[in-house]
């Protein structure tokens, strides 16, 4: 079954509203009429930039969405600093990042976290992009395949093969994200083709074929091609490369 790929740009703590609204301009002037069948644009910027670069988006008609990089499982209520599914919704996201590397590691953000906000945004009728990967030290030890199959079984876990397909996988090696070390090809396809092994067990045949799994970690104009050619690798998530509108509009031509 054919995939739709997906770029995603994660700005994450980049760019002030101005240069947010700066930036989605001139991607937006970029943009082409034939991506619209071809690939699935989406941009991550800090919560506070989420309107702002949808009414940019909005007024110049293109059709690419944007995506929080974070949400909290509960609806409402005593949360200082958080915000929840139903006001990214009502913003008119399309998806929220969730369990990103960073938040696991400088948030302690657990799987169990992950699957609550997860099973949040689906009630929400809203897309996860769920990211899993391992760290330097669990690839040393062999264990990667075991590891990262475990993230997605956690972040999964409850939901109903009916409510799957608007989740996304994004394989990051943390040992790749934001060090300029990016995951060979053959390395990520590995990975990603055992993420989908995972999704057909949980979920049958038919979703894991349906479902996007992303590569992040260090992807570039340089190294694009060759990772979006592997069979089980269906787009990006980008940090770096995502912030400069010309290697962005480089990344989303790389899946074309
Ligand atoms: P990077 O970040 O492209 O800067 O490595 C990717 C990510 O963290 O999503």
């Amino acid at each position: 079954m054919a995939r739709i790929p997906m770029m995603a740009g994660n700005w994450k703590m980049n760019n002030t509203i101005a240069e947010a609204v700066v930036l989605a301009q001139e991607i937006s002037n970029h943009y082409e009429k034939e991506w619209r069948e071809c690939v699935e644009i989406v941009l991550c910027p800090p919560a506070i930039g989420l309107k702002p670069v949808l009414t940019v988006l909005e007024f110049d008609r293109v059709r690419i969405k944007v995506a929080a990089q974070n949400v909290h499982w509960e609806e409402k209520g005593a949360f200082t600093g958080e915000i929840s599914v139903p006001m990214i919704e009502e913003i008119g996201c399309s998806y929220s990042i969730v369990g990103h590397s960073e938040r696991r590691g400088l948030f302690n953000e657990t799987d169990e976290m992950v699957n609550k906000k997860v099973r949040s945004l689906v009630k929400g009728g809203l897309g996860a992009i769920v990211c899993v990967g391992e760290s330097l030290a669990v690839r040393d030890e062999g264990r990667a395949l075991e590891f990262v199959c475990a993230q997605v079984r956690a972040a999964f876990a409850g939901l109903e093969p009916t409510e799957a397909h608007s989740l996304l996988v994004a394989y990051e090696p943390v040992w790749a994200i934001g060090t300029g070390r990016t995951a060979t090809p053959e390395q990520a396809e590995e990975v990603c083709a055992a993420i989908r092994a995972t999704v057909a067990d949980l979920f049958g045949a038919p979703v894991a074929a349906a479902m996007r799994i992303l590569y992040g970690g260090s992807m570039n104009p340089g190294n694009a091609a060759a990772l979006l050619a592997m069979e089980d690798i269906d787009g990006g998530l980008v940090g770096g490369a995502s912030l400069d509108a010309k290697s962005f509009v480089q990344l989303v031509e790389a899946c074309l």
